[in-house]
């Protein structure tokens, strides 16, 4: 019989495991444009997408395709530089493979980080905003199927996907940084093309704040494995309709680069914040 993702997730740790002595309980995804902080880890070991068993690779420019272990304030952590999306043609399966992965080297928490356009007029172009919740409008949800009791639950409660306590945390972190952090709920979409000015008009009405093609498949997956998620978005532009000038990747890409070191120090203090967390349960 074909090995389960139950199987191939447990290879792949296993190769991630050889590599490293590290064994890091937070994750961090990092998304388009957002790459800088894993170039900050200490004693870091980067292994590239292509070299994991079983690992889908990113066609996408901006998505390098690295797991990079390292420490950050001596917290051992894993950092994704770049992911898959479901609209370069991967599975729900594929596109949550790597987070089944971390699941399965001992990742108690993580961090998934994207790129999203604001459809709250409220924000602004180059914040970045905590996921509170979610809306799944790609279509798909990653744990359809038989389910591996191995993994998760059959039936499980998304009703804190995104972890509260960890978004306090981030608060604390932005303040000791003297910044904001807004916080809004996240759609997504299937992409690649952007939406339209009625789509997003539709979206605002739902009661989305920000719209991106990632993310809510890895969140399903993380909490069927029982891990704590915090989300933050980049927002790398104003939703369709809202802004001037057409939506494009290159903004998203040029956006995504400007903010990309506020993001890595805010990642660098919340990191070993999370690890006290941890310890003391
Ligand atoms: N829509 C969807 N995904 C995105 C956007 C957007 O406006 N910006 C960045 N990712």
């Amino acid at each position: 019989m074909a090995d389960t993702v139950f199987e191939k997730a447990t290879a792949a740790a296993e190769f991630v495991g050889r590599k490293t002595e590290s064994r890091p309980k937070i994750a961090i995804v990092l998304g388009s444009g957002l790459g800088a902080f894993a170039e900050q880890l200490e004693g870091a070991t980067a292994i590239s997408f292509a070299e994991i068993p079983h690992f889908p690779q990113s066609t996408v420019p901006g998505h390098s395709g690295k797991l990079v272990i390292g420490k950050v304030s001596g917290v051992p952590v894993a950092v994704m530089q770049g992911r898959v999306h479901a609209y370069e043609g991967y599975s729900p399966e594929e596109v949550t493979f790597p987070v089944r992965v971390l699941g399965r080297m001992g990742v108690r928490t993580l961090v998934l980080t994207n790129a999203a356009g604001g459809i709250n007029e409220g924000l602004k172009q180059g914040q970045l905003v905590l996921i509170a919740d979610h809306i799944n409008l790609s279509g798909r949800n990653p744990v359809v199927g038989a389910n591996d009791d191995r993994l998760g639950p059959r039936f499980f409660d998304m009703s804190e996907g995104y972890s509260a306590r960890l978004r306090e945390l981030a608060h604390e972190a932005a303040r000791s940084m003297e910044f904001r952090l807004d916080e809004g709920v996240y759609l997504s979409v299937l992409g690649p093309s952007f939406e339209t000015p009625a789509e997003i008009r539709a979206f605002r009405t739902m009661g989305a704040d920000l719209v991106g093609m990632s993310t809510v498949q890895e969140t399903i997956v993380a909490r069927h494995m029982g891990m704590e998620v915090l989300g933050i978005s980049c927002v790398t532009n104003l939703a369709a309709g809202i802004q001037k000038e057409p939506l494009s990747h290159e903004e998203v890409m040029a956006t995504g680069r400007a903010v990309e070191k506020q993001l890595a120090g805010l990642l660098t203090r919340l990191v070993p914040m999370i690890g006290e967390q941890l310890k003391s349960g």
